[in-house]
């Protein structure tokens, strides 16, 4: 049986990494960077425990999320398809930075595309 995606990515150590960096590099971004603008330090600490626990059990490991669903988190943000666009051009990005392989790298894009219709707005 094929390891689970979590284990593949580095289990949790790997998965919180990879959540950090993407959201230094989403909150930094010129174009994506709105988003954050009026979020304070705790806010988006408690922001990014939550999308480590929701990765990590999306993705097959032992975590419980108490965060909101998808579409309800990101309801009246706005975010555009040009949004889309760029935030997967950074988790590219960063999964090449880390050292994610093909195989992982093809299954997270996957599982975001899934949830793109629940955050992008029609
Ligand atoms: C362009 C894409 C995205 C943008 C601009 C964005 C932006 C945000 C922002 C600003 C928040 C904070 C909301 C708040 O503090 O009230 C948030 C929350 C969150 N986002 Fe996203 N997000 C995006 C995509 C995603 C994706 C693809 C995932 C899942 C893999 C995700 C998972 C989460 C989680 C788990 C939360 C916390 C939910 C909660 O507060 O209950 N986001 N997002």
């Amino acid at each position: 049986m094929t390891d689970s995606l979590y284990s593949r990515l580095g289990g949790y150590d790997g998965i919180a990494t990879f959540s950090t960096t993407l959201v230094r590099q989403a909150r930094g971004d010129e174009l994506l960077g709105r988003f954050w603008s009026d979020s304070g330090e705790d806010r988006l600490a408690r922001e990014l425990q939550l999308l480590i626990d929701y990765l990590v059990k999306e993705t097959g490991g032992q975590m419980y999320y108490t965060g909101r669903d998808m579409a309800l988190a990101h309801k009246g943000m706005g975010i555009t398809e040009a949004d889309w666009t760029r935030f997967i051009e950074i988790v590219t990005s960063v999964a090449g930075d880390l050292g994610v392989g093909p195989t992982e790298g093809g299954e997270v894009l996957a599982f975001l595309d899934s949830l793109k219709g629940d955050i992008v707005i029609a």
